[in-house]
């Protein structure tokens, strides 16, 4: 998730570029970069960092020109570096581009660019866009913009330049937003609304698979087919804060609503044929590799670790193989059993926490591969591991995490079937039907989040209390554990998880007339052995929320309130029971009046031991 801007007009476009990017500062903070159409030619600068750092770079010296387009990183191909910065140039600088999204087939366009004479100059799938646009020129900017969509696959939203044509900007989008603002003799553009609000609130969004035109008076958008639409512009009225939230109150409510998105880009590339295909060769795993796995560590702190939890039940069903799971700060002094056919992963959304960082040089002075799964490119851990399968959630701005838990849930989930291909785990038919099953998850979820009002109702009762438990067996027990972290982060309410097994050799002592206890009960598997649990806590005078499939109406009447997941196979129900806990968590916490985006005490990434 990359921020981009545009403005063309008469006024001096490096302020308002840079003004811009201030505002989407949110988006990316690898590097930045500034094009301007200059007179003698498109004048580019970049940097590695942030905004402040260009505008170090620049100096007083601002540069001059008035159309230009800007852009914030986080990084997806290639690690953070000036080389890696945008604006992107092909051969010549006659052509700029700032884009935001994958380019899934770069490799092999590159290649085929390199072959017609093509010279790159970075690692990323960006800059291979430049180069068709500048392939395809006959001097139409907007037609061979048109042709090189042709020929990419993936998701994109970008703004392209050239200097022959310096009255104007090209851009389009595909699954990434993109917006332009409508001026008095100027034009802007933006991957939100929050760079657009201070100037206008007249606004284009543009759908997938189009494509404007856009000069200082006038916007021409076009569909795939390359025809001029008739487009009214919409009138935003939302204040600008909310803009940079989306329109959401919080950063967490945002990112709780993105997981939809993020889980398409995470599976972008790897997922194919409705999932029936998986391709994880990123990896670089040899066959014999793969074959002599014995054991699997995984190691994590926080919201990473429960992900790691959820791995542990996956990979051992499915793969049955030995799985063990670690807080990194644990593994690191215990002197671990590692043997050479054990694979080592480590999960961590931002790839700098010190304990996960430890745990990684650790198993690697010990000779162990290790896996990296996590959301920062450029980050400590993707850097020192020697394998490395990136969650492509975006940056995480609220501390409590959520799209990051999703998406390593995701990259579990893929690799499991990954390396149960390769190595027959599975009858193919099996491996496919899960594929499916998993291709299918983010329309699942958004199906949940559709229904937050039903999560917030519940928030209603759990928000009186100081105290609460959630119960859960089997891979329901992994996301009582991620539901009650959030809600205590959040909400500061004492939440403890426990396999509802365990409930009746000590905790059962707690249950008191009205206590919440949050129970899921999702896995048909042990369903009756779940319902003799809430049947205990009911007996005790417990108050039972709980979370179950569609078609196990029967626990309707055992319980106080009931949220019915939609169905899939049980092996799936983590990545869609832990929507509405978080849901519930952020509500809660809302009800209190607590600073949800910043909760006290806490960081979002913890770079001490
Ligand atoms: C902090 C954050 C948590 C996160 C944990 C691990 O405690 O507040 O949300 O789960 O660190 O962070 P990592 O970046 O390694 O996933």
């Amino acid at each position: 998730m990359s921020g981009i801007v545009g403005y063309i007009g008469k006024r001096q476009a490096y302020p308002l570029l840079l003004a811009g990017l201030q505002k989407l500062e949110y988006r990316g903070y690898d590097s930045a970069g500034i094009a301007l159409q200059g007179a003698d030619g498109i004048n580019i600068i970049k940097t590695k960092g942030k905004v402040a750092d260009l505008q170090k770079e620049v100096g007083a010296n601002l540069p001059v020109g008035n159309a230009g387009c800007g852009h914030l990183r986080w990084a997806t191909h290639g690690p953070p570096s000036k080389a890696n910065a945008h604006p992107h140039s092909a051969c010549s600088d006659d052509f700029v581009i700032v884009h935001n999204g994958i380019i899934e087939n770069y490799l092999p366009l590159r290649g085929w660019l390199a072959g017609e004479g093509h010279r790159f100059a970075s690692e990323t799938d960006t800059e291979v866009l430049a180069h068709l646009i500048e392939h395809y020129y006959r001097g139409d900017l907007l037609q061979s913009v048109q042709e090189a969509l042709q020929k990419i696959t993936g998701s994109f939203a970008f703004i392209a330049a050239c200097h022959k044509e310096k009255d104007r900007l090209i851009c389009a989008r595909r699954d990434t937003p993109l917006m332009i603002g409508l001026g008095e003799a100027e034009n802007f553009i933006s991957s939100d609304l929050a760079a657009l609000l201070h100037h206008t609130r007249k606004i284009h969004i543009l759908e997938n698979e189009e494509t404007a035109l856009i000069t200082s008076s006038a916007v021409k958008i076009y569909n795939s087919e390359c025809t001029v639409m008739q487009k009214r512009a919409q009138e935003i009225t939302w204040d600008v804060t909310s803009a940079e939230k989306g329109g959401y109150k919080h950063f967490m409510l945002k990112e709780i609503m993105e997981q939809p998105q993020a889980l398409r880009e995470t599976m972008r590339g790897r997922l194919s044929d409705g999932g029936q295909k998986i391709n994880l060769a990123e990896l670089n795993f040899k066959a014999q590799e793969i074959e002599n796995i014995s054991k699997i560590f995984i190691i994590a702190c926080g919201t990473a670790y429960h992900a790691g939890l959820v791995g542990k039940y996956l990979m051992e069903k499915i793969l049955r193989l030995p799985v063990e799971v670690d807080v990194a700060s644990e593994f690191r002094y215990r002197d671990p059993l590692l043997c050479a056919k054990t694979l080592v992963i480590v999960i961590s959304q931002s790839g700098e926490t010190a304990d996960t960082l430890a745990a990684l040089r650790l198993a690697r002075e010990r000779g162990q591969q290790v896996l990296a799964i996590t959301n920062v490119v450029g980050s400590s851990v993707a850097r020192e591991a020697d394998k490395v399968l990136f969650t492509w959630a975006g940056p995480e701005v609220a501390v409590a995490s959520t799209k990051a838990y999703l998406t390593q849930l995701l990259a579990l989930y893929m690799l499991t079937l990954y390396l149960a291909a390769k190595r027959q785990a599975l009858p193919p038919a099996r491996l496919k039907e899960i594929g499916s099953a998993l291709f299918k998850l983010p329309a699942q979820v958004e199906n949940i989040l559709s229904r937050e009002k039903e999560v917030a109702a519940i928030a209603g009762y759990l928000k009186r209390w100081e105290s609460t438990f959630f119960i859960g067996r089997n891979l329901d027990f992994a996301v009582a554990l991620e539901g009650a972290l959030k809600l205590k982060e959040i909400s500061y309410i004492h939440a403890e998880a426990y396999a509802a097994g365990e409930l009746k050799h000590g905790t059962l002592a707690l249950i008191v007339e009205g206590i919440p206890v949050v129970a899921l009960a999702t896995q048909k598997a042990v369903l009756e052995k779940s319902l003799s649990n809430i049947k205990e806590i009911k007996a005790r005078g417990g108050y039972v929320l709980c979370f179950v499939q569609e078609g196990m109406e029967a626990l309707q009447n055992e319980v106080d309130s009931i949220f019915y997941l939609p169905t899939t196979a049980d092996i799936f129900l983590p990545m869609l029971a832990v929507i509405p806990l978080q849901l519930l968590a952020y509500y809660t916490a809302v009800a209190r009046g607590c600073p949800v985006d910043n909760p006290r005490n806490l960081t979002k990434s913890i770079t001490v031991e």
